[in-house]
């Protein structure tokens, strides 16, 4: 494929002359700005669906996963450690792919903008939500489809996660009914190539995960370019990897509104840490359990592609490979569910603690100084807790590196809060501080300073008068032949 091949040539090149690996990841000028002619991209699903009856309709079985649960309210903690960044205001846990314009629209993160040019959010987030992301990026080239504010993007990218996401619909091979797998972003493209996972040399079962890891990554919007998205692999996919990127690069997400500490936003690095535990070490991909092989009526056998939780589908997930019962297998899983969940609390609440003692210490004057090696340590500390947290199903994936990646956030968050006791102490502050209550989420809202009200009127405004307004710019041009739904 054209875009693998070209920036595997650039990393091959990037290599040859030793660059650093802060160079070696950024795309070149002429990537960023050049339209892919070659790449056609049809991100209407609903054209799909008489000529694959039944991939469509296990796609289209991903709405019946319709829950929204706010994470929030279940642990307000949660308010305290995204404080002064969108993910305080409203974050739910994920649910079916049918729903991924829905909810980008829904959720309270995007803000309610008013016309294209208003935020908060830049284009990149729309990057994970659907097929029309890669058609406008070979359409406009990256630099113009990262370009502006996210409401830009608002009547173009309108189809939900689906064929063209993962499938090359416009090859021979997908019209005979094989799968003509293909990684159709760019960044995605070089991201593979930097770990050694080129995606057009990867093996059939490598491609079967890649497809995931176009969104189940962690990623970074980088202000030094186009606010394009990058995947932070160049030294590694591990915690201590990544975050070691981060830290020399000086790159943060956002200033903690208490603390002031230059946060990491962990977004969910399934893929990586997929690849670390023991069925990605043992080659059983993504697809293996989410998209299992399985037979029709007609007797042909066929994926199933209603993506959702393997348990759901057992005979045709874990049977194939283990002996033990259903109820067995979920035990172990749902035990290393709770043993992750209790020590992640106590990670959290040491991270709370020490959120507001560097406030404490701030009000009573300390110095910039004073706080810094505080300050690096929460960093890490909160980006060691979110990595774990953020890993969707990590505690299936890879339980062991889930529980050491929070075994090391403890040892960060320990060092944190001796430091600040120091500083506290130094600044004849008595310890223990008051720490606020924080028991549900309304209260956590009163006290980091979030107006939860006003953002849901102002969100109910813009649903009422921006969207509809998107939906009849998209049906207009033939975009869908639907509208996503309301909810
Ligand atoms: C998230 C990625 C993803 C999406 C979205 C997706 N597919 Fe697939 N599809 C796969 C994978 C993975 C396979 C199996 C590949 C393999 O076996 O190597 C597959 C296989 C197929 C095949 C080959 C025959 C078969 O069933 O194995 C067809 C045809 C197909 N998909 C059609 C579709 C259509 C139509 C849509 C949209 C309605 C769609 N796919 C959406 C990932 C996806
Ligand atoms: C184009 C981006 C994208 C691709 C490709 C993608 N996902 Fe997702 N996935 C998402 C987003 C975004 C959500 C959350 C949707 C929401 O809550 O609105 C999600 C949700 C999920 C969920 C939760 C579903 C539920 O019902 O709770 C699972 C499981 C999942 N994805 C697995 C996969 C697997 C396995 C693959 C590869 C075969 C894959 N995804 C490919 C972006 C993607
Ligand atoms: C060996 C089987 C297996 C493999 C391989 C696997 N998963 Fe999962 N995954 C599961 C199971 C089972 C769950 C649900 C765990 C539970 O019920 O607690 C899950 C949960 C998830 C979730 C969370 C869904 C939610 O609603 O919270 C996401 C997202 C996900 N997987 C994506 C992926 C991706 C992406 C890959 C590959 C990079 C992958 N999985 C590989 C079995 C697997
Ligand atoms: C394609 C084959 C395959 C499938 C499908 C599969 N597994 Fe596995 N599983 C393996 C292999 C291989 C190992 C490693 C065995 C070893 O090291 O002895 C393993 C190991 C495990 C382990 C022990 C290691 C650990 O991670 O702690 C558990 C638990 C497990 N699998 C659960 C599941 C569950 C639950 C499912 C379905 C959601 C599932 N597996 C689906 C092949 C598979």
């Amino acid at each position: 494929m054209i875009l693998a091949g070209t920036s595997f040539l650039i990393v091959q090149q990037a290599i040859a002359e030793d660059k650093s690996v802060s160079e070696r990841r950024a795309p070149t000028k002429a990537e960023m700005t050049k339209p892919n002619q070659n790449l056609i991209i049809e991100a209407n699903n609903s054209l799909f669906a008489s000529k694959y009856p039944k991939q469509y309709q296990g796609w289209s079985d991903t709405a019946k996963s319709n829950e929204i649960v706010s994470a929030l309210e279940e642990n307000p903690r949660l308010i305290v450690l995204w404080g002064g960044y969108g993910f305080a205001k409203a974050y739910n846990k994920p649910r079916g792919h049918f729903y991924t314009i829905t909810d980008v629209r829904n959720i309270l993160r995007t803000g309610a903008p008013v016309d294209d040019k208003t935020g908060p959010m830049p284009m990149a987030c729309w990057t994970c939500k659907g097929p029309d992301v890669p058609r406008l990026i070979a359409e406009w080239g990256e630099e113009e489809y990262f370009r502006g504010k996210w409401a830009r993007g608002g009547g173009e990218i309108v189809n939900s996660i689906g064929c063209a996401d993962c499938h090359d619909t416009k090859s021979k091979d997908f019209a005979e009914g094989k799968p003509a797998l293909r990684i159709a972003r760019p960044h995605v493209a070089r991201a593979l190539d930097i770990i050694g996972k080129e995606f057009t040399m990867s093996t059939k079962s490598d491609k079967r995960a890649a497809v995931c890891a176009n969104c189940h990554v962690e990623y970074y919007f980088d202000k030094a370019q186009a606010n394009n998205v990058v995947f932070p692999w160049m030294k590694g996919v591990d915690v201590d990897s990544m975050e070691k990127y981060y830290d020399e690069i000086e790159f943060f997400d956002w200033k903690h509104s208490l603390s002031k500490a230059p946060m990491l936003k962990t977004q969910h690095p399934d893929y990586e840490t997929w690849l670390m535990g023991t069925h990605g070490k043992n080659g059983v991909t993504c697809a293996d359990c989410h998209m299992p092989k399985v037979q029709g009526a007609d007797g042909k056998v066929y994926t199933d592609h209603k993506i959702g939780n393997p348990f759901d589908n057992f005979e045709n997930t874990c049977s194939n490979c283990h002996d033990q019962s259903k109820e067995t297998l979920r035990k172990v899983i749902s035990d290393h569910k709770k043993d992750i969940k209790d020590v992640m609390s106590k990670l959290e609440d040491q991270i709370v603690k020490a959120h507001f003692e560097a406030k404490a210490a701030w009000d009573a004057g300390a110095t910039e100084e004073e706080m810094k090696e505080a300050l690096k340590a929460i960093r890490h500390a909160q980006w060691r807790w979110d990595y774990s947290a953020a890993s969707h199903g990590g505690h299936m994936h890879a339980p062991d590196i889930i529980l050491k990646v929070i075994a090391s956030g403890l040892d960060r968050a320990v060092d944190a809060r001796a430091k600040l006791a120091l500083v506290l102490a130094k600044h004849g502050v008595q310890q223990p501080i008051d720490y606020p209550d924080i028991s549900t989420a309304e209260k956590a809202w009163k006290v980091m300073g979030v107006d939860i009200e006003k953002e849901r009127a102002n969100k109910e405004k813009f649903l009422k008068e921006i969207v509809p307004q998107w939906n009849k710019y998209a049906l207009e041009k033939g975009l869908i032949l639907e509208v996503p739904p309301a909810k």
